[in-house]
């Protein structure tokens, strides 16, 4: 398991602020922008044109979150427009192995995301192909949702997974994360933390940060 990160999302900022609204979270590991494309989820938000201007706006790595259909075409751009990380959804990859591999040549992490319903098991073999695996904790598509414990014991199983192929993948979790939940997501495995209303919706966006930051820290470390 890697260090604690914790990944702001963006999605409920405000969009007409989104420059000034990534200063107010300059402690956070990444900046998590949630791409959606009214296809995949029912919702749309921005394309890579959007997030080349955002990476401009902040020195924070973009973890970018395709929830888009043909992410096997869309998704490198993705890089091109300054993202560090690119997250696609394996429901919708038509080939994830050539897709991840082009993201990684590309200078990228790739990183392949599970809703909930999803599972673990079929994708054991692709570990090492991927830097980061997202596990969904709500169903995509819009922020502010309550956090599924359904998901809890497949973290604990892709943990496993990932410690017996011994690889460096990350393990993030993605949805309805808050200083309630965060605990036991960190306790099932996690390293990696997407918070979007719970850090946005606080008073000082930054402090939220490092609260959530301090309670995982403390789960493992317990
Ligand atoms: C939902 C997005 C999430 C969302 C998280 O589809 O992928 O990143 O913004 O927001 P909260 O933390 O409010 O659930
Ligand atoms: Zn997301």
């Amino acid at each position: 398991m890697g260090s604690i990160q914790i990944t702001p999302s963006i999605l409920n900022a405000d969009f007409a602020a989104l420059g000034a609204e990534v200063g107010r979270i300059g402690s956070a590991d990444w900046v998590h922008v949630d791409v959606m494309d009214n296809h995949f989820v029912p919702n749309l938000t921005f394309g890579p044109t959007m997030v080349e201007a955002l990476s401009k706006a902040t020195d924070v790595p973009l973890d970018a979150h395709l929830m888009i259909e043909a992410p096997d075409q869309h998704a490198p751009a993705y890089v091109e427009a300054g993202c560090a990380s690119v997250t696609f959804h394996v429901e919708a990859a038509k080939a994830p192995v050539r897709l991840a591999r082009e993201l990684r040549a590309k200078g990228a992490r790739a990183s392949m995301a599970l809703k909930p319903a999803t599972p673990i098991e079929p994708y054991e073999d692709l570990l090492p192909e991927l830097d980061m695996v997202l596990l969904m904790t709500v169903e995509p598509g819009f922020g502010g949702q309550r956090f599924l414990d359904l998901v809890l014991p497949k973290i604990r199983r892709a943990r496993a997974l990932m410690d017996k192929h011994g690889v460096e993948t990350w393990l993030q979790v993605d949805g309805g994360i808050s200083l309630d939940t965060i605990e036991r997501c960190a306790e099932a495995g996690a390293d990696v933390f997407v918070a979007g209303s719970a850090v946005y919706s606080a008073d000082d966006p930054d402090a939220m940060v490092a609260a959530l930051r301090a309670r995982a820290e403390s789960a493992v470390s317990s």
